[in-house]
């Protein structure tokens, strides 16, 4: 486990009540889905009842446009809000801290639009070849721009990013290193506080990948030391959405991607569609799946 987070998990594991927490997941009593067990990372993981539940409630409920002066509108808008605001806190960051976008994968296109936008051709950046497409692909594209994409490439014989590698590439011309908080390659973690104050020591960026990581246990965004931290909620137990934490001051940097009257919302500069409602009010789900398990365990 990373920093911060041994002491909470390992206090859950000790005396984890596993047939309370297979009943918070329908699936296990799903009769079609007996008898197997997936392993498929990819397909993210089973979603809690809490999640079910709200998302259910809400096309029943308060499927309508949010936040006008009216019942069911206002309870939709301020159910959007608390997601916002207790997955926050959860993550140790502000609420308009943070953005819902469609998937990870979509967070670091329109993300890279937004640099590719604000970097100038010969302006660096650092991609590693230990992360997952999501988070090297759109970064890789902005050599098109005539950015110069340089590789921090992983040991060949043990697979990690040696940090000595990262501070041969860094350079007063980097603007923007990214990284995975941790590798679902070979299943390790890399010490993105650490790598955080050697880009920071650099005036640059830092971007991690927690899409692997986040399922194991939320970070603490601040004390990764990221710039931006991306993570995908229906691999924690939700709805399909990329959560994306952005660090105050850049997304002020950063040119709007969304639509222009949106340009003062924080939450909004970089989610060019309009967001999905019901998915984004089913991330108070996860929270309540985890205050359930935090109450099953501890009250
Ligand atoms: C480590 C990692 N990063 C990013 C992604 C992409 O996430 P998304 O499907 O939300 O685009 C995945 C998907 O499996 C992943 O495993």
């Amino acid at each position: 486990m990373a920093a911060g987070q041994e002491g909470h998990i390992v206090a859950i594991m000790t005396s984890l009540d596993i047939d309370f927490v297979r009943r918070q997941f329908p699936a296990f009593e799903q009769e079609n889905l007996k008898g197997w067990a997936f392993f498929e990372n990819a397909g993210g993981s089973y979603v809690c009842k809490q999640v079910i539940d709200r998302l259910e409630r809400y096309y029943r409920e308060t499927k309508i446009q949010p936040y006008a002066p009216f019942p069911a509108s206002i309870r939709a808008g301020e159910e959007m809000d608390a997601a916002h605001e207790r997955l926050a806190g959860l993550l140790n960051i502000r609420a308009d801290e943070l953005s819902f976008g469609p998937s990870t994968s979509q967070n670091t296109y329109v993300l890279a639009q937004a640099f590719r936008q604000m970097l100038h051709a010969g302006d660096e950046i650092i991609v590693t070849n230990q992360d997952h497409e999501a988070n090297t692909g759109a970064w890789r594209r902005l050599a098109e721009s005539g950015i110069v994409v340089l590789e921090w490439q992983v040991d060949s014989q043990t697979g990690s990013l040696d940090l000595v590698e990262l501070e041969k590439l860094l350079s007063d011309k980097t603007w923007l290193v990214t990284v995975p908080h941790c590798s679902n390659i070979v299943a390790e973690f890399n010490d993105v506080a650490t790598i955080a104050d050697m880009v920071h020591a650099r005036n640059a960026r830092l971007v991690v990948d927690g899409v692997s990581f986040a399922p194991h246990g939320l970070p603490d965004i601040k004390a990764t030391g990221a710039d931006i931290y991306l993570f995908s909620m229906y691999k924690t137990f939700g709805p399909h959405l990329g959560a994306m934490y952005i660090d105050a001051d850049l997304n002020r940097q950063l040119p709007n991607q969304g639509h222009y009257f949106n340009s003062e919302y924080a939450g909004k500069r970089f989610t060019p569609a309009g967001p999905d409602h019901a998915q984004i009010s089913a991330v108070n789900g996860v929270v309540d799946y985890y205050e359930t398990i935090y109450s099953h365990h501890y009250e």
